[in-house]
């Protein structure tokens, strides 16, 4: 089952309740959250008070992608936060073994994401304790950038392995994806699709997700 996941950052801040009902209407199954630090990746986005105000708001899942350093300190508090998957990357200066006992530890689900330079073994040691895996498909830090296919071959990397060692974690992909992209995604293992341009730079968010759905079924 294909689940798509629209990123907030390309949506309108300033009205941010109407915008994820309409994302919920539009039939989308998760809210991506992408938290910056400034530190971590060059961009400041939102943080923990805003993870809470969304939850009061939507019972979508909140899919949290933690672009910071130190996420062992922070993810538990937006596990508090209400955050129902919270996704951090390898390259950060936790320990990624503490950071998912962390995030098991709240009753949540934990993902392991890689930046684009990332070698796919990288995640295999974790493979069988998240839930899931976040391949990112442009560099962290920006939206609108431009999908890299050279990452589907990790995509695939990461697929097979978990088919080897019988685990199925969700695979998800982001950054670049459109109607145009994600059927490169679907053929190398990926299921989870965030798309933040491709949803909410459109007029009819309905048509804009039925169209990525349509575009990942027929891949
Ligand atoms: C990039 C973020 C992405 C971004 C995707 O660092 O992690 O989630 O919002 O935006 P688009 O779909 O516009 O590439
Ligand atoms: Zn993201």
């Amino acid at each position: 089952m294909f689940l798509i996941s629209p990123s907030i950052l390309a949506s309108d801040f300033s009205n941010l309740e109407s915008e994820i009902s309409a994302m919920k209407r539009a039939g989308a199954e998760l809210i991506h959250v992408d938290v910056m630090d400034g530190h971590f990746v060059p961009n400041i986005t939102i943080g923990i008070p805003v993870v809470a105000s969304l939850r009061k708001k939507t019972d979508l899942v909140l899919d949290v992608h933690l672009m910071i350093s130190n996420p062992l300190t922070y993810a538990p508090q937006f596990a508090d936060a209400g955050a129902d998957l919270i996704v951090f990357h390898i390259e950060s200066d936790s320990n990624p073994q503490a950071v998912i006992d962390a995030i098991k530890a709240k009753d949540k689900k934990a993902g392991i994401a890689l930046k684009p330079k990332t070698l796919a073994e990288s995640v295999f040691p974790y493979l069988g304790q998240v839930d899931m895996v976040l391949v990112m498909t442009v560099e962290p830090g920006f939206g609108g950038q431009k999908f890299m296919t050279d990452m589907c071959p990790k995509i695939s990397a990461i697929r097979k392995e978990c088919e080897r060692i019988g685990v199925s974690p969700d695979l998800e992909v982001d950054g670049g994806i459109d109607c145009d992209t994600i059927g490169q995604t679907v053929r190398a293992g990926a299921n989870v699709f965030v798309a933040g341009s491709a949803l909410f730079g459109k007029p009819d968010y309905t048509d804009a997700v039925a169209a990525l759905r349509k575009a990942a079924k027929e891949a």
